[in-house]
């Protein structure tokens, strides 16, 4: 198994860029959506994560760890997948590592690397289908004035709970506290990707395909 694990902060486009790497084989599994979708069913898991999330907190690392090496041991061997969002921590990062050697998988990191004043645009101007998850903006990629999802043709599209101003700085410290010592984890293990995320998110995903 190949794994390319996507970092940046929130609004930084791993979302949307791992959607778009889809169309090339890679399979896309987020620990936000896994979370998000849980909370949405009130499912225990949802319970336990979901005070964390609205506060714009990590969820605990032990929860997080569980959640993700059991997902990734369902995996065909031969898949290539996009971790989108984990890990997060040096804890995480750690315990990937120890399952990808468990099953035999390589991992990258790839950072996406976006200034704060186009994080803060692109998410308060995020809206997501509360059907699918897919993912517009009111500016770059508006959704259909009809309120119907262009992706399942459902919806309603929405803001995100956790894109409020407050949660957002509460997000981008919160990131902005784990970044270093994530990417020292990858550099030292020679397997640190780095791209400018700005920019038309065509243009990007050209960026990104030519590093993987
Ligand atoms: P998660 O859902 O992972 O949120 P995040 O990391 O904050 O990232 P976002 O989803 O906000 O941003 P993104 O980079 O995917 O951007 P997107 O593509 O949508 O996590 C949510 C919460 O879950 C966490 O706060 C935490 O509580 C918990 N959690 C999850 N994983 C965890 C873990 N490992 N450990 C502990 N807790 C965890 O793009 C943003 C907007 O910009 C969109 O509107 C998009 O259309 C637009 N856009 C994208 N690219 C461009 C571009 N190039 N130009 C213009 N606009 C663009």
């Amino acid at each position: 198994m190949k794994i390319v694990v996507l970092v940046g902060a929130p609004g930084a486009g791993k979302g949307t860029q791992a959607k778009l790497l889809t169309e090339d084989g890679y399979t896309h599994v987020s620990t936000g959506d896994m979370f998000r979708a849980a909370v949405s069913e009130s499912s225990e898991l949802g319970a336990k994560v979901r005070g964390f999330m609205d506060a714009g907190a990590l969820v605990p690392d032990e929860l997080v760890i569980e959640v993700v090496a059991s997902a990734l041991k369902q995996l065909p061997k031969d898949t290539r997948l996009l971790l989108d969002g984990f890990p997060r921590t040096s804890p995480q990062a750690h315990a990937l590592a120890e399952v990808a050697e468990a099953i035999g998988a390589t991992v990258d990191a790839l950072f996406i690397e976006v200034p704060i004043d186009a994080l803060i645009e692109r998410l308060s101007g995020r809206r997501v289908c509360e059907a699918c998850g897919q993912t517009y903006h009111v500016r770059y990629n508006a959704p259909p004035a009809t309120g119907e999802c262009s992706a399942c043709g459902k919806g309603p599209i929405v803001q995100r709970r956790d894109d409020q101003e407050e949660t957002v700085r509460k997000r981008l410290e919160v990131y902005e506290a784990q970044r270093n010592a994530l990417q020292a984890f990858y550099e030292s293990r020679g397997s640190l990707l780095m791209v400018n995320g700005v920019g038309e998110v065509d243009a990007v995903a050209a960026r990104i395909k030519q590093l993987l």
